[in-house]
């Protein structure tokens, strides 16, 4: 039912890949509107736990905003394409399922603000992480400037974001932008492992994790308090009972996600 998305569910994880290779995976609205429905699937489906976002190919990740989409546009339908984009990534960041970014090439522009938007980061060994928007005399629009800054700091995200040039994957992993480089055959198992053993977690204290990091980019939050106030509803939870009883019992707990 997705023109631009491929999803496999497999041991409750859900692969996501994005499936433009011709265009190398680059967000046109299509793909933003598949994307923003496959994570309401991702909240809703009781069968999901986690997700994988990826791109079909070997060549690219997503290679950023679909460009020839660009032309044209006024400042209002700008504003609205960037609204818009943020809205749907903002849906991925705050997903209570963890979802991580397989990145399997480029990821530039709308394709590094999308991987930056998941929980975190595998590149493959050819990955290449970029926001080349000045370039095109432009900024990202979907939290780049934002994410960028969280993620390497204010001075290797400025530098990247007005050089507009690219960084190896190598660079990424001493940046800390993404947290393993593996070969391309080993990219999905390596994030298929990962979060095999985070599925085996409370899922109500990994949304817990989840709220709590987010809220302290949120200057709407303190972030200490959000982390008191997940913290004490952990407790209104049968899997907190669980895990200390299983703790106490020395026995591996069981957790029902309530
Ligand atoms: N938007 C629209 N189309 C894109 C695209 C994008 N962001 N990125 C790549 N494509 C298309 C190309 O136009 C080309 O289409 P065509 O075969 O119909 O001409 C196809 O994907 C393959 O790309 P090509 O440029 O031929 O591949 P390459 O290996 O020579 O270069 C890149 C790869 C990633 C360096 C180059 O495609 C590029 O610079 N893309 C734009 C990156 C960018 O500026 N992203 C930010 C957008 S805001």
């Amino acid at each position: 039912m997705y023109t631009t998305l491929v999803k496999t569910l497999e041991n409750n994880i859900l692969t996501i890949t994005v499936n433009r290779p011709d265009k190398l995976n680059a967000l046109n609205q299509q793909v933003m509107q598949d994307l923003n429905a496959v994570m309401d699937e991702v909240y809703q489906n009781q069968s999901i736990k986690s997700a994988i976002i990826t791109g079909a190919g070997a060549k690219s990740f997503v290679a950023g905003a679909d460009i020839s989409e660009f032309v044209g546009a006024t400042k209002e339908q700008g504003i609205a394409l960037a609204q818009k984009g943020q809205n749907i990534f903002f849906k991925i960041e705050n997903s209570p399922k963890p979802i991580v970014a397989a990145v399997n090439g480029f990821a530039l522009g709308g394709g590094c603000e999308l991987a930056m938007s998941c929980h975190f980061r595998i590149a493959s060994e050819n990955a290449k992480f970029g926001q080349p928007e000045v370039n095109l005399g432009l900024i990202p629009g979907y939290g780049g400037t934002q994410r960028l800054v969280q993620l390497v700091g204010k001075g290797r995200a400025l530098e990247l974001l007005m050089a507009g040039n690219m960084i190896d994957a190598a660079t990424a992993l001493q940046y800390g932008l993404v947290n393993y480089v593996v070969s391309q055959e080993e990219l999905l198992p390596k994030a298929i492992g990962i979060l095999q053993t985070i599925n085996t977690k409370a899922p109500l204290a990994l949304k817990g994790c989840i709220i709590a990091a987010n809220a302290i980019f949120d200057e709407k939050q303190n972030g200490y308090a959000t982390e008191v106030n997940e913290f004490g509803k952990c407790f209104e939870t049968l899997d907190m009972i669980e895990g200390t009883s299983a703790f106490l019992e020395k026995r591996k707990p069981n957790f029902k996600g309530c």
